[in-house]
């Protein structure tokens, strides 16, 4: 669906789909010099980062290998727990490997900060982060993010895999949730 499906729910249109499969092309175009002559394998972290993924790998000139995770952080509202927990693990032996864990938000950090150091410990070449979004003023743990898509407001999004009780994965677009949906 896009926007004018769920007009009423959003407050605005933050990025269209044409935006945001063009800067998804941008990234994969840094992705494809920073990691040239190397293998590359990138981990989409389930279910949010599945959009990214699919249009990410596309845009890709090169052969890379996907594999998936999925891990809970968040109950079913709109802030974070703290705590996470795996709740599907790579399929991949990622030692020695060039990994990029892709994410389509970065709020407080804390799953990815914590995913980092988890990958980290399993030998690999290299573990780098690639997120289409990221909210700088929410953000409780450092987390060192290569390849950033936009930094936005510190407000709730949905859309393009982003979800909020697991309506609006499905929209193309993304757009800021107006808070009479979810108050
Ligand atoms: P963090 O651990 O606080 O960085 O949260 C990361 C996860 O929380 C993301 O992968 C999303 O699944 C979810 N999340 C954070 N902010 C939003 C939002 O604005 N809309 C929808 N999901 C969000
Ligand atoms: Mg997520």
């Amino acid at each position: 669906m896009d926007s004018s499906h769920v007009e009423n729910d959003l407050v605005n249109v933050l990025f269209t789909e044409e935006q945001i499969q063009a800067r998804l092309a941008e990234l994969a175009r840094e992705i494809e010099r920073d990691y040239d002559g190397k293998d590359l394998l990138i981990v989409g972290i389930l279910r949010g980062a599945v959009m990214v993924m699919a249009d990410l790998a596309r845009s890709f000139g090169r052969h890379l290998e996907m594999d998936w995770m999925a891990v809970s952080s968040y109950g079913s509202g709109t802030k974070s727990s703290g705590v996470v927990r795996i709740l599907k693990d790579l399929d991949t032996d990622i030692s020695g490997r060039h990994v990029i864990i892709v994410d389509e938000i970065i709020d407080t950090g804390l799953t990815l900060s914590w995913l980092t150091s988890n990958l980290g410990s399993r030998s690999p070449a290299s573990v780098e982060i690639c997120t289409l979004l990221r909210k700088p003023e929410a953000l409780q743990m450092p987390v060192d993010v290569k390849y950033v898509g936009w930094d936005i407001p510190n407000e709730f999004v949905v859309g393009y895999g982003l979800d909020y009780r697991e309506r609006y994965r499905n929209l193309r677009d993304i757009g800021t949730l107006a808070p009479h949906v979810y108050s």
